[in-house]
């Protein structure tokens, strides 16, 4: 996989010559997604804060909402360690962005706790990653989201869902199909399921928003603690 690249709905890169030379991998869907989400973040989030991004991808999500949160501090990550520099360089200039570190929730979740995360933050970001990496991510997510939200932090899921026994979309249909025929352990995920998951780790649903493009935004708190406890490490 080279350091150009462009990410389409399911994954696949291709070459965007004009990104080359800062390094900038370029998704169609998150240029797309990025307005609508970020809309919500700013009705949901309070004006200041600092945020873990789980799975940052190309970067134009921290870079987007970084700018339009300017009273956030935002850490973004990704499993592929090729993802952080097109990350740096879609954040290059924001003095609320940290560059990106390598974070793999699985390895994160099964070893000792990395000492380079904030150790607690008041929002948790992650976008398209379920459905596209095996199902042992989401419990490994949630594990981390009880590990470094604070008391009243708030885990932002983005991304299609199966809502059984709601009829799914064609077009997630379609695309549950696609990511099925690539590796069998990908797929959408039933919200039933990853509510479970969170709720195993006392994470509660407390908004499900309908996005564009048959996607939700999935709002979950921690159990109301008694005090704000978020530390920038
Ligand atoms: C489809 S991309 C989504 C990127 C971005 N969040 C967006 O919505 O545009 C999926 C991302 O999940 C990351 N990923 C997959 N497995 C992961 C894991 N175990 N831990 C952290 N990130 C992972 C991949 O490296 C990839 O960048």
């Amino acid at each position: 996989m080279g350091g150009v690249a462009t990410f389409t709905k399911v994954g696949a890169m291709t070459n965007h010559p004009l990104d080359h030379a800062h390094h900038r991998r370029h998704s169609p869907a998150a240029e797309r997604n990025a307005a609508p989400i970020l809309a919500q973040l700013q009705r949901l989030l309070p004006l200041q804060g600092s945020a873990l991004e789980i799975a940052s991808g190309t970067g134009q999500h921290a870079a987007h909402f970084a700018t339009g949160l300017p009273g956030w501090r935002w850490q973004p990550t990704d499993a592929d360690p090729q993802a952080l520099a097109s990350i740096d360089a879609w954040c290059n200039g924001l003095d609320n962005v940290r560059p990106a570190l390598h974070l793999d929730v699985l390895v994160e979740a099964r070893d000792s706790p990395s000492s380079e995360l904030p150790e607690k933050v008041d929002a948790i970001y992650c976008a398209n990653m379920l459905h596209i990496s095996p199902w042992e991510t989401c419990a490994a997510l949630m594990l981390l989201a009880s590990r470094h939200l604070a008391p009243r932090g708030m885990l932002l899921l983005y991304g299609p869902y199966r809502e059984d026994p709601a009829p799914t979309a064609p077009s997630n249909l379609a695309f549950d199909a696609d990511l099925r025929s690539r590796d069998p352990a990908w797929g959408l995920r039933r919200l039933a399921d990853v509510l479970h998951q969170a709720n195993a780790v006392e994470l509660r649903l407390r908004e499900r928003v309908a996005m564009p493009a048959n996607n939700l935004l999935l709002v979950l708190e921690r159990s109301l603690g008694p005090t704000k406890d978020s530390a920038w490490a």
